[in-house]
């Protein structure tokens, strides 16, 4: 059985200060799930977090990285700089870095290579925006980037990849998709990954749902068989409403 992951996306919110008082909160909440934990915060906030979250069950990951070793790159910070602080995971290829700063499926690719290179779990997102859902053409949407996202990978490095499928739409706009539409997406997602990296791959990789997941949405779309837990903007900045999402099935 895949585990449950359930990780929080902090967006450009927080600063180090609301970090430390989050976690001094958070980290009894979900002191005995079984889930993995993952909040992705803003850089400037890692080695609070780090700190905080020291002998818990909650681990912490970036919301980008950039590919190069090291390099005249203002403004951008190393997987190997990740590494060495001790990030575990990265977001790649949110919906918000695809439109606001022109990242390509290529360059997502070279993202989560170089990731792999360090110890880094890539967690992909993928999505198709409104329109290409009314166009009828989200499937082929979601598993372009999945086919050009994941090009070139290691059936080991395959299978330790997670995807996060955040429709545009439902992103911020409490609009959330029904968690049968989140199960038939997430399920497109799973059987392109089989016809790229086969059954064991398949099987394995975690697929989580994004979109103004909420404590009252949670275990209704976590439930469903394709869907392995959720990557949450808002409700995770809230220890009290996180933690609940954590805590779906308690
Ligand atoms: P919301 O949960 O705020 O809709 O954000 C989803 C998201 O973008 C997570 O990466």
């Amino acid at each position: 059985m895949r585990k449950k992951i359930i990780a929080g996306n902090w967006k450009m919110y927080h600063n180090p200060t609301d970090t430390m008082s989050f976690f001094e909160k958070f980290k009894d909440m979900v002191a005995g799930s079984n889930h993995e934990i993952v909040i992705c915060v803003p850089y400037i906030d890692v080695s609070a977090a780090l700190e905080a979250t020291k002998g818990t069950n909650i681990k912490i990951g970036a919301q980008n990285l950039n590919h190069e070793k090291a390099g005249a790159l203002t403004g951008d910070v190393s997987c190997k700089m990740l590494e060495d602080i001790g990030v575990e995971y990265s977001i790649i290829g949110h919906s918000e870095r695809r439109q606001y700063h022109h990242e390509t499926d290529d360059f997502i690719n070279l993202k989560i290579k170089a990731a792999f290179d360090h110890e880094i779990i890539p967690i992909l997102c993928v999505g198709e925006s409104l329109l290409e859902r009314e166009k009828g053409i989200a499937k082929y949407k979601i598993c372009t980037q999945i086919v050009m996202d994941l090009d070139g990978l290691t059936t080991e490095q395959a299978k330790q990849v997670v995807v996060a499928y955040e429709p545009v739409w439902a992103i911020g706009t409490g609009k959330t998709a029904s968690a049968q539409d989140a199960e038939e997406a997430c399920k497109w997602i799973r059987e392109e990954i089989r016809t790229l990296y086969g059954d064991e791959v398949a099987d394995a990789v975690a697929i989580l749902y994004g979109g103004s997941v909420k404590p009252e949405n949670a275990k209704a779309i976590f439930n469903m068989p394709n869907i392995d837990g959720g990557l949450v903007g808002g409700a995770s900045l809230d220890p009290d409403s996180f933690s609940k999402i954590v805590n779906w099935d308690r």
